[in-house]
């Protein structure tokens, strides 16, 4: 019998080796125990399946010391149990996404090109490879897909640019320095589906030209990095990378960086710095990347969601992505729940559900049962909205208009004890900590912005202190290099704007 133990660090985090070592040992010869990714339900991790006749039947979540009593129930034949969740793909939760690019995602054994294969795998690249370069281009461009990343701009254009940049070298760079607070994403799919972003960037590089690629992963990620390692092995072995990949006359090769820690190392040009050996610096655009990249060459650099997108796009074609999402949103966000929420995790639908919808419905409120207060979408960078926006669709235009952005996707929930001119602070000085120091604006911005908002909190001269950090924050806006000076306005301000009282506002003022 086969059982499903993730291999997935949020599952390992909680116990999920102990898990499955249990398992192995009590069940001995009976149970072929296969280390999945992760389905995103975070609270029921370690969740554990069993595969049974009628599909695949969830337990969780699963500690060591409830293996003996779930194997004496009959764990193995997928009998009820107390922890028994029903058949996996019923669980509403889960049931109710749309999952494109998460489509394996704790279905398959990560690194198993076999599974791979059996599940969908590789058939975008057998396609791309039947195409031209510029076929492909345009495939991607119908799809409509966005910058995962947060920038959300038009990977076919980008693609294009590079495909029409005349240069012997090119390189395909992704991005997964995912540095985000309340982001995962990245990590779940590098480390529950790496063939997946192995596929996309293999496509990517067919599509412009490129002969080698680069996966910057962040430090704090050790499994998705030996996870990538070993399916990048797997792949040269099988052919699907290097010389004449899948038998055609192209060549690509692929490697795996790791960085060394900075936040603005995910910002694009600072983490080609860094992959040509350098210190994470911004490098002033234009020349833009696509033009003169890793080592001045025309790159590619995209996120891994935008690269794990790519091969479901060229296997179903650039219509059925096209035909989910809403306005210039097309497809579908792996959006990330976080923070004080009771059931956090990965998200997969199509743009448009509702903030609220997210954070109610799928999150079902806060963790610790008292009202959501303020919600933070989009990253450290993003603004805090209030419960009076939960009407707001998830929707890359919709969310500027608010003057809020959805950015990587990720959701953080805060209850009602938040302190807001706390999280404001906490904005100018994630900012201060993590500016490379190439701009003014930034660099010395916001360590001011720290103390015009501890003389705001303090009560002194509000008038004048306001005004100040109204124009530190335009001046932020506008005058820094890059998003890690020019977005730090955008929480400051949102708090401001939405929670008042929290800076010592009188109620005079709230009107
Ligand atoms: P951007 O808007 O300057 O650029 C977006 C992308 O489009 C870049 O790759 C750029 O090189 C490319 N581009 C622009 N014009 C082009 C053209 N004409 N042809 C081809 N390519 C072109 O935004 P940026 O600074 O790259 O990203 C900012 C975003 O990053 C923020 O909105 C934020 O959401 C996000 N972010 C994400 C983090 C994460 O951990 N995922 C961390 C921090 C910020
Ligand atoms: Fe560096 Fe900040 Fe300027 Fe960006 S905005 S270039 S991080 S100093």
């Amino acid at each position: 019998v086969t059982v499903y133990v993730p291999r997935d660090s949020a599952a390992r985090s909680v116990g999920a080796d102990q898990v499955a070592e249990r398992i192995a040992e009590a069940a001995g010869p009976r149970a072929q125990v296969v280390r999945n990714g992760s389905r995103g339900m975070l609270w029921l991790e370690p969740l554990v399946e069993v595969a049974t006749p009628a599909g695949r039947v969830a337990y969780g979540p699963v500690t060591p010391d409830d293996v003996e009593d779930l194997l004496a129930a009959g764990l193995l034949d997928g009998a009820s149990h107390r922890l028994c969740l029903g058949p996996t793909e019923e669980i509403a939760w889960l049931r109710d996404q749309r999952r494109v690019t998460f489509t394996r995602v704790g279905v398959i054994d990560p690194v198993s090109p076999d599974d791979y294969i059996a599940h969908g795998g590789l058939a975008g690249l057998r396609r791309a490879l039947s195409l031209t370069p510029e076929q492909v281009v345009a495939e991607v461009t119908d799809s409509g897909l966005r910058g995962r990343g947060g920038a959300g701009f038009p990977a076919g254009i980008k693609w294009k640019t590079v495909l029409g940049a005349a240069s012997e070298l090119k390189f395909v760079c992704c991005n997964a320095d995912e540095g985000d607070s309340g982001t995962f994403a990245d990590r779940m799919l590098m480390e529950g589906d790496p063939f997946a972003l192995i596929e996309g960037m293999t496509i990517a590089a067919w599509a412009v030209g490129a002969s080698e690629g680069y996966i910057y992963v962040r430090s704090e990620y050790p499994d998705a990095v030996a996870t990538l390692r070993a399916a990048i092995d797997t792949a040269y072995a099988k052919g699907w990378l290097g010389k004449r990949v899948l038998d055609h006359d192209f060549t690509f090769n692929l490697f795996v960086r790791v960085g060394g820690g900075a936040y603005i190392c995910g910002e694009e040009t600072s983490m080609l710095e860094s992959l040509e050996g350098k210190r994470g610096m911004v490098r002033a655009k234009p020349p833009i990347p696509a033009l003169e990249g890793l080592f001045g060459k025309p790159t590619v650099v995209n996120n891994v969601l935008t690269l794990g997108s790519v091969p479901m796009i060229l296997a179903d074609g650039a219509q059925a992505f096209a035909e989910l999402g809403v306005g210039r949103s097309r497809g579908t966000q792996v959006f990330q729940l976080g923070g004080n929420v009771a059931r956090g995790g990965i998200v997969e639908t199509a743009f448009g559900i509702t903030l609220g919808e997210l954070v109610e419905g799928y999150g079902g409120g806060t963790r610790s049962g008292r009202p959501v207060r303020a919600v933070q979408v989009g990253g450290p960078l993003g603004a805090y909205l209030p419960t009076s926006r939960f009407d707001l669709p998830m929707d890359y235009e919709a969310f500027a208009a608010a003057n809020a952005m959805v950015g990587h996707g990720g959701v953080v929930v805060f209850d009602d004890t938040v302190d807001m001119a706390g999280q404001a602070r906490f904005a100018m000085e994630f900012c201060a900590a993590e500016s490379c120091g190439k701009c003014t604006p930034c660099r010395v911005g916001a360590v001011r912005g720290v103390e015009v908002i501890d003389r705001i909190v303090a009560g002194e001269n509000r008038g004048g202190n306001l005004k100040l950090l109204n124009d530190l924050c335009h001046l932020m806006t506008e005058g820094s290099l890059c998003a890690m000076g020019g977005l730090t306005p955008m929480p400051v301000r949102s708090a401001l704007t939405h929670f008042p009282g929290d800076f010592g506002a009188t109620t005079e003022e709230q009107r």
